[in-house]
């Protein structure tokens, strides 16, 4: 099978597999029903959108985002973001007993099915890691890659060895909107392609490499190597999804975070 062909139906050798960067991704439909997508959206729209607030003066594209990400906090203190994890995933706590269910704990059910060993919220001194994010794209999001190892030793998730997203798609962004996901694990020195002041990295460091495009559909669940480069095109309406992501460390234990 080759590297592109995304898997439907997955086995506990598609998950490692998946780590290992042999497949570009898994996907799974109708993970959530219509009705529970209209729901978190009906939620999400109630809560109100937060624009993300990036350290980059050039950001190329307006994000939304509802819930706290780590990713915002990588360069600051473990002392600055725990207490702002602990307020994020409380205020998911609320938004998940408004839904009565909670999105982010069924795929963390559903991977303890598929990899048949437990998956835990990543910690560090007994304090939990945000583990869902709600983002809106519209408006695209650059070429990147995501890939915990590469933190400073001060983060506990820096000794994860491999890593993938998941999202579930929440709305039909209609025209365009695709997540294009490139066989090309980001390495060290990928960072002096990064574009001026921004998150984002030119397409040389893909150059020629093959990908796979997911398009997103309300209730579709899509698992991916976070360690490629990968990039989300715009789209003429509004692009709702819920994700995070899956580590494994040097002891092989499975963790979420986002
Ligand atoms: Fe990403």
């Amino acid at each position: 099978m080759s590297w592109i062909t995304p898997v439907e139906t997955p086995t506990t050798q598609d998950f490692h597999d998946l780590f290992d960067n042999k497949i570009s991704s898994i996907i799974i439909e109708n993970f959530l029903t219509p009705t529970e997508c209209e729901k978190i959206c009906q939620e999400i729209l109630a809560i109100g959108l937060s624009p993300f607030d990036y350290d980059f003066h050039d950001e190329a594209t307006d994000a939304y985002r509802v819930f706290d990400s780590h990713y915002l906090y990588e360069q600051k203190t473990p002392e600055e973001y725990f207490p702002k994890a602990a307020e994020s995933n409380l205020k998911y706590q609320v938004f998940c007993e408004k839904l009565g269910f909670n999105p982010a704990i069924r795929v963390k059910d559903y991977l303890e099915k598929h990899l048949l060993r437990p998956v835990s919220i990543a910690e560090q001194n007994g304090q939990q890691y945000t583990y869902a994010l709600v983002r809106e794209l519209k408006n695209s999001a650059l070429l990147h890659a995501d890939f915990a190892g590469f933190l400073d030793s001060h983060w506990s998730i820096s000794n994860i060895t491999a890593q993938y997203a998941w999202n579930i798609y929440l709305s039909d962004p209609q025209n365009g909107g695709d997540s294009i996901v490139y066989n090309k694990p980001w390495l060290r020195e990928d960072d002096q392609y990064i574009q001026g002041d921004t998150y984002g990295y030119s397409h040389k460091v893909v150059e020629k490499k093959e990908y796979y495009s997911i398009i997103p559909k309300p209730g579709l669940l899509a698992f991916f190597n976070s360690r490629n480069f990968h990039e989300v095109h715009g789209s003429s309406d509004i692009r709702l999804s819920i994700g995070g992501h899956v580590g494994i460390n040097d002891k092989h234990e499975i963790v979420m975070w986002i």
